[in-house]
């Protein structure tokens, strides 16, 4: 059996969350990931007959049955994943219908997998069924992206818009635009689900005072994803308070859709 922390889904998972502290984008023990992973790859590091625990998760998804998924812990820093991987990261394979989590490695502190554990794999379900190739879902708490939902409307089309007028490639890079969810209470089912229900036409979702929800199908996807909107976001707040000369137009966008054969989601350019 291989070494598990020699595994490259553990490497990129180590290296992205590192760079997701570094970026600000996680203080304390903000934001989580999950990873799905395929089972023979857990198979090479793994015995996967061998279950170290059995930890409920509080809701049903039997799309994820037999699942395997690498998962932030919860209430654990980014800063410490890459010093103590297996105290704060976990791998859990979902059975009964995705009501119980079996942990396979990792939580060695006795942990569990992140309080967001319904948002993630309720967008897990929601993503794969728009894409079969969606392997990450990602929350953070970015300042910009976050600052912005306390002065800008919440309306969902504005929030992309004026996302998509900050930056170039803000459009070429999130085409299907962001989705935002009002305030909500965060860590329960309700929030999970509000999240997948947004999921299913974006994938990019705001939770309003909160911070992001990004999803793609690999670490480095989904971080580039949530990294262009934050730098929209930057812009943004750099620039709200003065009086606003250049923007770039629809007609611009439009050129840009066609350079990069992307499609800006219905409705949103005029
Ligand atoms: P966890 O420590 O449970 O992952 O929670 C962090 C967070 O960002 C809650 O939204
Ligand atoms: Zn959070």
């Amino acid at each position: 059996m291989k070494d598990i922390l020699t595994a490259p889904f553990m490497v990129e998972m180590i290296r992205t969350t590192t760079n997701m502290y570094d970026h600000g984008w996680d203080e304390r023990n903000g934001g989580n990931v999950s990873l799905m992973l395929d089972e023979a790859q857990v198979a090479e590091y793994l015995d996967i007959k061998d279950v170290l625990r059995t930890i409920p998760t509080g809701f049903i998804a039997p799309e994820l049955e037999g699942k395997y998924f690498l998962v932030t812990g919860t209430g654990k820093y980014f800063k410490n994943i890459q010093y103590a991987p297996d105290v704060n990261l976990g791998i859990v394979r979902l059975v009964d219908k995705g009501e119980q989590a079996e942990l396979l490695w990792g939580y060695a502190d006795g942990g569990k997998f992140t309080s967001e554990f319904p948002a993630h794999m309720m967008s897990h379900v929601a993503r794969l069924k728009v894409n079969t190739e969606n392997r990450v879902v990602m929350h953070c708490h970015p300042a910009n992206l976050l600052a912005m939902t306390y002065v800008h409307t919440l309306d969902e089309k504005e929030f992309t818009r004026t996302l998509w007028q900050m930056c170039t490639e803000c459009i070429v890079v999130f085409p299907d635009g962001v989705n935002v969810l009002p305030w909500m209470l965060c860590g329960t089912n309700e929030i999970g689900e509000a999240t997948a229900e947004k999921m299913r036409t974006a994938r990019l979702v705001v939770w309003s005072q909160h911070g992001i929800y990004g999803a793609g199908k690999d670490l480095d996807e989904t971080f580039g994803l949530i990294e262009t909107a934050e730098k929209g976001a930057e812009i943004y707040m750099k620039i709200a308070h003065l009086p606003l000369v250049n923007t770039i137009t629809d007609e611009q966008m439009h050129q840009l859709e066609k350079r990069f054969d992307v499609k800006a989601r219905e409705g949103y350019l005029s």
